[in-house]
């Protein structure tokens, strides 16, 4: 646990600053994690059986990805019932279980929700192909007219972040091709129109539905989604939606994002959150603009936003220093807390950005020092805390990300950071399963299995543990803010507040440490020099 969930406060009339604020999150990607019914896809019976390790590793609390009912066009971020759990997963019992057993751990339990859309599937939508133009039942979504010669162009250029127009024709009830519907991913995941009444009281049931139950809170998925901007306005440049294989790069001039209209949605959001205390909401919020970040996380509306600056990040010091300086700024006019993360379920794997192999390995190492000495909230994504790479060479025929197929073949997508987590034993599945795995995983990851991990101090896992137990216990890690200290050439070096001080080197030779008590380092230190591409904790 963090300092502030620990320990009561020195002084006992402060109120205690809330457990999200410096808590360290789990991100559970659920086909991935642990498969308990040996379908060769991961459930929560799987997850409830690995608690204990999620527990010896010390995180404060869990964020798992999408659970809900859904065809898994992407993943289960194609929800068909945002109040109810996909028997793939288990069922709403295995939600249940994996509540209670977490709760008894001392593991809070935050859930992935979905408001910018639906899953084709879902009741609405499909009454909505049903009914006719201008029906209540289409003004649950976004339809609108073709342009062109009988409508037989899409509404507006804007691209779908997988590929293709982010509009799909339907065929209506007289045979004959009608309006169109919006779909900011893919076709399977129509836009809701938030601007009906109905959209936003369901998602209001669906957020009392899931905190009754003992939820702690909530990871809200395009958070800077959901508004959209007054007649649909064409984008100015509609091309590029992939970084490589990485998702979601969009410029902050994009009408598809950040409508202002999405602060009202947010402003609700946290009206209901406020009568449920300790509950916490977190957005998906790819908005660069410190200020129009900010805008997210003021008082009345999400907790915590996702900055992903560092995850952006290649390791590079001063790239790095600007990641934090600028994810400290965007928070601080407002009085939120920052968040960092390196990874998650749709970013190439830190390992794999440092560079690879050995070098990229450290520079994980160093960098995950350098990440949980920051103040604010830590998400690690499942497998980063094995070292797991990318995997970029899967056979074409295992990709299932959307974005393989709608980008014709040229875009793999994300399934290379979703392979499963490795557990024990010399051969894939590694213990994941008791079938093939739903993406294969590579036999070298016989070296990278939490049983081998678990046996050695030097390993990725250990680091974790110890880093992660260190960052709640010690009182040096207390207060907000950091201080930059002078240093060397590629190295960085800050203070925070409550007196620790973390170094990274991040050239490729030994640099002396400063003076101090050593607390940890990424890389074995010899007469206090610390090696290339690591990070030293000192008090
Ligand atoms: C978010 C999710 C991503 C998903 C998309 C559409 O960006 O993180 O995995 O594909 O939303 O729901």
């Amino acid at each position: 646990m963090n300092e502030n969930s620990a320990a009561l406060p020195a002084d006992l009339s402060a109120p205690a600053a809330p457990w999200w604020r410096s808590a360290v999150f789990y991100q559970v990607y659920p086909r991935s994690f642990a498969d308990s019914n040996g379908d060769g896809v991961g459930d929560l019976g799987g997850l409830r059986e690995k608690l204990g390790y999620l527990e010896l590793l010390g995180v404060d609390a869990l964020w798992i990805c999408p659970v809900m009912l859904s065809p898994m066009a992407d993943g289960g971020y194609d929800v068909a019932d945002p109040r109810d759990i996909d028997p793939l997963f288990g069922g709403l019992a295995a939600m249940d279980a994996v509540l209670a057993e977490a709760h008894d751990r001392g593991l809070r339990v935050t859930m992935d929700l979905v408001p910018n859309h639906t899953s084709d599937q879902h009741l609405w939508f499909q009454q909505a192909l049903h009914a006719p133009p201008g029906s209540p039942e289409r003004a649950r979504y976004i339809f609108r007219d073709g342009r062109g010669p009988k409508g037989s162009e899409p509404p507006n250029n804007w691209p779908s972040i997988f590929g293709g127009p982010a509009w799909t024709r339907v065929i209506e009830s007289d045979g004959l091709p009608g309006q169109w519907y919006l779909h900011i991913f893919a076709p399977e995941q129509p836009d809701l129109n938030w601007e009906n009444p109905e959209v936003a009281a369901d998602f209001e049931d669906t957020i009392r539905f899931w905190l009754a139950r003992g939820v702690d809170g909530f990871r809200i998925d395009v958070a800077h989604g959901m508004a959209k901007p007054a007649g649909l306005p064409d984008m100015a440049h509609p091309e590029g939606q992939f970084d490589g294989d990485t998702l979601v790069v969009h410029d902050d001039g994009d009408p598809r994002f950040n409508d202002p209209g999405v602060h009202a949605i947010h402003r609700r959001l946290r009206t209901i959150m406020d009568q449920y205390p300790d509950t916490v909401a977190i957005g998906e919020v790819w908005v660069d603009d410190n200020v129009r970040f900010g805008e997210y996380v003021r008082p009345d509306e999400l907790h915590l936003a996702f900055n992903f600056r560092l995850a952006e990040t290649p390791f590079h010091p001063d790239r790095i220093r600007a990641a934090i300086d600028n994810s400290l700024c965007a928070v601080e006019a407002v009085g939120a807390s920052p968040t960092w993360t390196l990874s998650n379920h749709d970013i190439e794997r830190e390992v794999t950005r440092y560079g690879g192999g050995a070098a990229g390995q450290a520079r994980a190492r160093a960098m995950i020092l350098l990440e949980l000495a920051l103040p604010g909230a830590v998400f690690v994504y499942n497998g980063a805390e094995l070292g797991l790479p990318n995997v970029d060479d899967l056979p074409e025929s295992a990709l299932q990300d959307p974005t393989w197929e709608r980008s014709g073949h040229t875009l793999r997508g994300r399934d290379g950071c979703r392979v499963p987590l490795p557990w024990e034993g010399q051969r894939p599945p590694f213990g994941f399963s008791t079938a093939d795995p739903w993406l294969p995983m590579p036999g070298l990851w016989s070296a990278l299995t939490v049983e081998k991990q678990l046996e050695r101090l030097d390993s990725m896992l250990s680091l974790y543990r110890m880093a992660i137990e260190l960052r709640g216990a010690r009182p040096e890690f207390g207060g907000s803010g950091l201080e930059w200290y002078a240093s060397p050439p590629g190295c960085l070096a800050f203070r925070r507040d409550g007196g620790l001080l973390c170094v990274l080197n991040a050239t490729e030779s030994p640099i002396l440490l400063p003076a101090g008590e050593v607390l940890l380092t990424s890389a074995p230190i010899r007469s206090r020099k610390l090696p290339a591409n690591s990070t030293a904790w000192l008090v």
